[in-house]
This record gives C-alpha cells, sequence and structure tokens, in this order.
C-alpha cells in the first residue's frame, strides 16, 4: 500500500514542466503547487476556510517547532494535526533537519543525529532520523520528509561529500523507522552546488525507492544561475512517476524557472513573510503598500486579482492598516499573496494543460519586474 500516488498528465512538449495530481489520505492536489507555510500548525493570520477558498490543498508545517511547542505528544492526543489544527486536506511536514541546521553554533552533529539548544528557552534537545521520523508519526501528516542536513553555502567537496553521504544513510533510518502505512516518506537529495555529489546524492536515494523526492540545499545564498544549473542538473535525474518537491522556493521568478524544469511542489515563507512586512506581490512585480503613491490610491492592490482584499478593499485603506499596526492590514495581505501565488500556480498549470507554457513564461517574464 502506498499513502502517496503520483498522477502525471500532461507533458510540456517543449520543457520539463508537467502538470499532474497528487493523491494523499486527504484529498488530491494538482502540481505544480506551491504549498503555504504553517510553521507553527497555522498558517498566520488565516484560516484553514480562508485558505481553502484559495485553492490550497496541502500546507506544510514544521517537526522542529511543533516539537518544541506544543509536543509531538499532545498534537497526538488530540487525534494528530489535522484536525488539532481543523484542516482536512493533505499536509506535509518538514523533518527539522534545515531548522536545526539554521542555528548555527548552537548545534552538534554526529552520525546519531543532532543535539541542539532550544530557541526558546536554551534547553537541550535531540533529533535524529528515529525521532524526527517518530515525531512526524505522531502529527500524523500525510507527506513526511527525511531527516537531512541543508549543506550551507559555500562548503567544500569534501565537507559537501561526507554530509551528503551521511545524509542518505539517515534517509534509510527514517525509511527504517516508519511504521504507518497511510504516510509517504519523501527523500532529500543534497550535494550543494557539485554536479557528482548531485549525482550520487539521486542515485543513492532512488535505490531505497522512495515515493517522492525534495530537492534540498538549493536557495541558500547561492547566485541564481547556479542554482537553476544545479536544480536542471538534479531534476532530470529523479523518476518521472514521483513527485518532485524544490525546497524553500517560492518567488514567482523561481517557480518558473524551477516548473521549467520539471518541478512539482514547493513551499517558502517568501509570500506570507513579505506580506506582513508590506509588499504585495503581483503580475508586475512587487508591491509596497507603505509607499507614498499609495496614499489616495483607491484602487485594488490589483484589479484583477479575485482575492478578497481586491473585492472589497483598496490600496489607501490597506496602506493605512498596515502603517497602523492593525492586525487587519496584515492578513488581507496575507490572503491577496498567497491567493496571487495560487493563481499563479493554477495559470501555469493551465498552460502546460494546454501546451502553451512558454508563452506564460515569456509574457511573465516581460511584465514582470524583479
Ligand atoms: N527547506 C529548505 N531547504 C531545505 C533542506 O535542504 N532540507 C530540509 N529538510 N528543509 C529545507
Ligand atoms: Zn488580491
Amino acid at each position: 500500500m502506498t499513502a502517496i500516488k503520483y498522477e502525471l498528465i500532461k507533458e510540456c512538449s517543449k520543457t520539463g514542466a508537467r502538470a499532474g495530481k497528487i493523491h494523499t489520505p486527504h484529498g488530491s492536489f494538482d502540481t505544480p503547487m506551491f504549498m503555504p507555510v504553517g510553521t507553527q500548525a497555522s498558517v498566520k493570520s488565516v484560516s484553514p476556510e480562508e485558505l481553502k477558498d484559495m485553492g490550497a490543498g496541502v500546507i506544510l508545517s514544521n517537526t522542529y517547532h511543533l516539537f518544541l511547542r506544543p509536543g509531538e505528544d499532545l498534537v497526538k492526543e488530540a487525534g494528530g494535526l489535522h484536525k488539532f489544527m481543523n484542516w482536512d486536506q493533505a499536509i506535509l511536514t518538514d523533518s527539522g533537519g534545515f531548522q536545526v541546521f539554521s542555528l548555527g553554533d548552537l548545534r552538534k552533529i554526529t552520525e546519531d543525529g543532532v543535539t541542539f539548544r532550544s530557541h526558546i528557552d536554551g534547553s537541550k534537545k535531540f533529533l535524529s532520523p528515529e525521532v524526527a521520523t517518530k515525531i512526524q508519526m505522531d502529527l500524523g501528516a500525510d507527506i513526511i520528509m527525511a531527516f537531512d542536513e541543508c549543506v550551507p553555502y559555500p562548503a567544500d567537496h569534501d565537507y559537501t561529500k561526507q554530509s551528503t553521504q551521511r545524509t542518505t544513510r539517515w534517509a534509510k533510518r527514517c525509511k527504517d523507522t516508519l511504521t504507518r502505512t497511510d504516510q509517504g516518506l519523501f527523500g532529500i537529495v543534497q550535494g550543494g552546488m557539485y554536479k557528482d555529489l548531485r549525482t550520487m546524492s539521486v542515485n543513492d536515494l532512488k535505490e531505497m525507492d522512495f515515493p517522492g523526492y525534495a530537492i534540498g540545499g538549493l536557495s541558500v545564498g547561492e547566485p541564481k544561475d547556479l542554482m537553476y544549473e544545479i536544480l536542471e542538473h538534479t531534476v532530470c535525474q529523479l523518476p518521472k512517476d514521483k513527485p518532485r518537491y524544490l525546497m524553500g522556493v517560492g518567488t514567482p521568478d523561481c517557480l518558473v524557472e524551477g516548473v521549467q524544469r520539471g518541478i512539482d511542489m514547493f513551499d517558502c515563507v517568501f509570500p506570507t513573510r513579505v506580506a506582513r512586512n508590506g509588499t504585495a506581490m503581483t503580475w508586475m512585480g512587487r508591491l509596497v503598500i507603505k509607499n507614498a503613491e499609495y496614499t489616495r490610491d483607491f484602487r485594488p492592490i490589483d484589479e484583477h486579482c479575485g482575492c478578497y482584499a481586491c473585492r472589497n478593499y483598496s490600496r489607501a485603506y490597506i496602506r493605512h492598516l498596515v502603517r497602523v499596526n492593525e492586525i487587519f492590514g496584515l492578513r488581507l495581505m496575507t490572503i491577496h499573496n498567497l491567493y496571487f501565488l495560487l493563481d499563479f500556480m493554477r495559470k501555469m498549470r493551465e498552460s502546460i494543460m494546454e501546451d502553451h507554457f512558454v508563452e506564460f513564461q515569456n509574457k511573465f517574464l516581460a511584465n514582470y519586474s524583479h
């Protein structure tokens, strides 16, 4: 029995782009898809009903944060993450590896796992492939991630090789720990910026036959051209009949480049984080709502957007709310950005279905300013 099934529906005739559907025990979602991030079991400021209205069929949450607070025992006691947060569609949890490794000097890595200090109270904690997998089994997400090390940038070839091989050994331990049959464990390809190590990582993980593969260790500070080059090199070696997930990527330009190379799933805090900073995402590029030019601008953020914020409120009003720090302003910005990005993915998918993806890409690039 496999919890996660990928259905390939249409391939672009000119690029690696593909449209598909991922089936999970909590419903199916179309791909390519962007997953809104709900780090602490909530997509900041928006309700599950609002997320559903925007067309989100899957969200991401984090093992690291839920492990520290409220603890996986409590979530399990509540009946699992879906029930706890009242979200009945698909959930993916990241393994905690990435968050722990972002702690810098506060952590120590061994073959066994990672010892670190909690960013909340400084207490000593331990995560390993076994612990991270057991926590994810208690949380009960549909898709769970292997415990990995996101190789920092820059890193030399020797360190990257040792780290990537350890991530592969850890992936095997995660697989051996998982006993629930209603969860799919994805392997995470590492290998830094080295093509030989990316190939090694893909080959080693493919042998373990995961129901999906993520590409980690990208968008970690490297130049965009290098990221696209490594991405291209990696994606085309992954199996065609499994989902491919590019971790931590979510600006419109990177989404298009990822889809062009055959990525199916993305996640990023970018749309929700910049929303709370007062940056709206549009087809033309970023719109900084606090700018003085919007003081008397009574048009919506985007005239063509169908979101709740754009259907009902003006730039002038939202600018005012954001400037005086009203919670509702942050909510409207978040709702707009998520709607925009989900709509962006929907339109991209439609273009693949009609085999017009290259035209979509050209039109997008012609209008979008970085
Ligand atoms: N999120 C963004 N990049 C990564 C990565 O390399 N590993 C994990 N686990 N999560 C990520
Ligand atoms: Zn809108």
